[in-house]
Formats: structure tokens, sequence, C-alpha cells
């Protein structure tokens, strides 16, 4: 079974009751039961982990990537317009991942326009809340399949 990270940075803790108005009111609790649910159908081992610390992330990539995670689905949160290291820990890793914003940075305040990781992602999900979780999932699937099926 292809192994599967599902990774959170900073705040995302606190969805559900962090600025509602644009994150929505789901937890992160409830997303990751959603995903497992998800992942069974779709026949992916999924792992879970969040952190506020950014030595954190970029150490759980480090571990991930030496221990057979093939695919991350990642919100570097604020991380994804400050930090080159967690977008040099990606870049040197094998790993291979789908970045997912439930707002649409885009639309937002300037700074957020500024993105250190949709060049290395195999794709960018924003905008639609929680829901972008599930699609993200499935985007890897799909795109597992799809390598598996020219391999
Ligand atoms: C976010 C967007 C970021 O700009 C912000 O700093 C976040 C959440 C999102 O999911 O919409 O913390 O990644």
């Amino acid at each position: 079974m292809t192994r599967v990270l599902v990774m959170h940075g900073p705040n995302l803790d606190r969805l559900g009751s962090r600025e509602p108005e644009i994150y929505g009111h789901t937890t992160l609790a409830a997303i990751t039961a959603t995903l497992d649910d998800l992942a069974r159908q779709l026949g992916l081992a999924l792992e879970h982990y969040q952190s506020n610390a950014e030595h954190e992330l970029v150490d759980r990539v480090h571990q991930a990537g030496d221990s057979g995670v093939a695919w991350l689905l990642i919100n570097p949160a604020a991380f994804t317009h400050t930090s080159v290291a967690l977008r040099d820990a990606l870049s040197a890793s094998a790993l291979r991942f789908v970045e997912i914003h439930l707002s649409n940075p885009d639309s937002r305040e300037p700074f957020r326009k500024t993105n250190l990781f949709s060049d290395l992602a195999s794709g960018r999900i924003c905008g639609f809340g929680a829901l972008g979780y599930e699609l993200g999932l499935r985007a890897i699937a799909g795109l597992i399949e799809t390598s598996a099926a020219n391999a």
C-alpha cells in the first residue's frame, strides 16, 4: 500500500475556531477522520502530522523520506510564504507532494502571493475549504494510478 503523509503547518490545530469566516468550521480532527475513511476506499496508508514549529516539520519530512513514505498532502499554512527550510527539505527528498490551502491565498493580502512551494508541487488545490483535503487525496490516488499504469 502506498504511504501518504498528511502534513499541516502552524495554527491549523486551531481549525474550527480559527477565523471560521475564512477557514470554515471543520476541525482538524474531523478532517483527519474524513481522510482516513477516504484513504480506506482508495487503498492508501495514511499518516497525519501537525506542528506549529518549522524545525519539527522539517524533521518529519526527513523522517518520511527515510522511511518509505511516497507522497505528502501538505498545507504549509503560513510557512507557505516564508519557509525556505521546509521547501529545501521537500526539494532534497524523493517525496512528491500536493499542496493544499483551505482559503485562496491569491485572493487575500499581498504577502500571501509569495509561495515557496508551488513550483515543486505536483499540483495545488486552494479555496475549497476542508473539501480541498479530500480533493487532494483523490488527486494523489489518481497520480499513483497513472504512474503505475505507465511503469
Ligand atoms: C492557509 C493560507 C495561509 O496563507 C495561512 O497562513 C494559513 C492557512 C490556508 O489553508 O488557507 O495558515 O494555508
